[in-house]
């Protein structure tokens, strides 16, 4: 796929390297705070939780020392509150849409986009990671225009969990969430919370995106200036926000943190170390804790990807700590040397992962990643499994059936692919011959399956399916029948095409 090129900011961009850094504190998003207790037909026998989320526009500073920014966020923060719930206590979730009617990002320049005639600001919300029931998954047709709202169940019938909320809207996505739309949804259970993990205020989400941002504050999204690839296939920033700042500090206490890493980029993604040679201790990655934890110098993040962390500064009293990204400092932990007695504990093991036995599945589905499209003079067309999103549904497991689903990459790129609804396992990564795919597709494997690191051999829900690699993943689809979608999470992929429907179909009795 040839990258068009990109129209000319009308502002010039920032040069991150003139900011001072360090200077504004890490914003902690606050815990959202149910507005009360409703009914809901899905629970008749109790009252549920009832929280309002209002997506509305408004204007932050990104750094000290810029002008405000313009943004949408959840109750006008970005990101917006965290949602804190308990494995087994539904909540209901009433997803307001007070946003203006125009877009303050370029909002046609896309497949799905040009389809429209009336270019219109739409919004639908995904809890990434969430089981719940189709109705209330965000669906991206879903999308609905201001003045409405839409309420949405969700039964925290899984496992503790670092999730996220972003927007979903069809062929908009890379817009609503670039504008600032996403957030935390932590699930909780009693077997996490028995093992001492660092909790309270020593247990902080630390949402990370790349934003192309202009001298004036104001976000900046690549406009494709060529009529041929009239969509811009990625979106890389010129600087790194956490929690919705440039290189805050945090100071902290010499004492171990858990820090629930959350890549919510377009397109980037972020190759995370500390500085001093502190050791990240790896616990938990999309869907929860893994076995062990794990030392790691180096932690990379694609995009929706999670990493829970714990950081023990206790040796670190009255020291900086820098966080990387690559060989650049995008923040800064300021160790102080008042002891607090530290109580928390990381234990040896985690909890037990039981793996699915790939031989169980009832079928494996081979899909490819990217097609040649011969009518574009054999470009790239970014496809799952050579279909458009508007083609019928192909992929329609059974509900509680065991299947492995094979990526086959075409392309020359690592794609982030998501499955809504269920948990999943890496398999395995395995070369293959090209050629031979394009020949007449058969699949001739040229070297032996590589199994995932330990990182990755928990429970996921995106994975990096590499170039020129098979990548076999293998899932239960418990949860209710319905129609959910699965994607590239390159948000600009996502918004063209590169996402498809998927059936749960109900499952097979007698
Ligand atoms: Cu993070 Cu389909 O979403
Ligand atoms: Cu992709």
């Amino acid at each position: 796929m040839t990258a068009p090129t990109l129209a000319a900011p009308k502002e010039p961009l920032l040069n991150p390297t003139s900011l001072t850094r360090f200077v504004d504190r890490l914003p902690i998003p606050p815990t959202a705070h149910a507005a009360g207790k409703r009914a809901h037909p899905a629970y008749p026998d109790r009252m549920l939780p009832y929280y309002r989320m209002e997506m509305r526009a408004f204007k932050a500073r990104l750094h000290r020392d810029l002008p405000a920014t313009p943004l949408w966020g959840y109750s006008g923060l970005s990101p917006g509150p965290t949602i804190d719930t308990m494995r087994g206590e539904p909540l209901l979730i009433d997803w307001v849409n007070a946003l203006p009617t125009q877009h303050f990002l370029p909002i046609d320049h896309n497949l799905h986009g040009a389809e429209r005639s009336q270019p219109e600001v739409r919004v639908v919300t995904h809890v990434h990671g969430a089981r719940v029931p189709a109705a209330s998954d965000g669906y991206p047709e879903d999308g609905y225009a201001p003045g409405h709202s839409a309420l949405y169940h969700y039964p925290s019938a899984q496992d503790a969990a670092t999730l996220w909320y972003h927007d979903h809207a069809m062929g908009i996505t890379r817009l609503n969430i670039y504008a600032g739309l996403f957030g935390t949804f932590i699930v909780r259970d009693a077997e996490e919370q028995a093992l001492g993990l660092p909790s309270g205020d020593f247990d902080l989400p630390l949402i990370l995106c790349d934003r192309l941002i202009a001298k004036d504050g104001q976000l900046y999204y690549p406009v494709s200036d060529d009529p041929s690839a009239p969509w811009v296939t990625e979106c890389h920033g010129n600087a790194v926000l956490c929690n919705g700042k440039l290189y805050p500090y945090l100071d902290v206490e010499p004492r171990r943190y858990r820090l629930r890493l959350i890549n919510v980029a377009n397109t980037s993604f972020f190759d995370l170390s500390l500085s001093h040679e502190v050791p990240f201790k790896q616990i938990g990655s999309d869907q929860g804790l893994l076995p062990v934890p794990l030392t790691r110098s180096r932690i990379e993040l694609y995009p929706a990807e999670r990493a829970d962390v714990v950081v023990d500064f206790s040796d670190m009293a009255g020291q900086s700590v820098q966080l990387h990204h690559r060989s650049e400092a995008i923040m800064e932990f300021r160790v102080h040397d008042h002891e607090r007695r530290d109580t928390s504990a990381l234990p040896a093991t985690l909890r037990s992962i039981k793996r699915i036995d790939p031989a169980s599945a009832v079928r494996d589905r081979v899909l490819t990643l990217g097609e040649l499209d011969d009518a574009n003079g054999n470009a790239m067309a970014m496809l799952l499994g050579g279909k458009r999103w508007s083609d019928p549904v192909t992929e329609d497991p059974r509900q509680n059936s065991i299947e492995t689903w094979s990526f086959v990459n075409l392309t020359g790129d690592a794609h982030p692919i998501h499955l809504h609804l269920v948990r999943f396992q890496v398999i395995d990564r395995r070369p293959f011959d090209l050629f031979a795919w394009n020949a007449d597709r058969t699949l001739k494997f040229t070297g032996p399956a590589q199994l995932p690191p330990p990182h990755e051999a928990g429970w996921k829900d995106t994975v990096r399916a590499d170039p020129g690699m098979v990548t076999r993943i293998a899932m239960h689809f418990e949860g209710e029948p319905g129609r959910y979608v699965w994607h590239c999470h390159f948000l600009e992929h996502e918004d063209n095409d590169m996402m498809r429907p998927y059936q749960l179909l109900p499952e097979q009795t007698g």
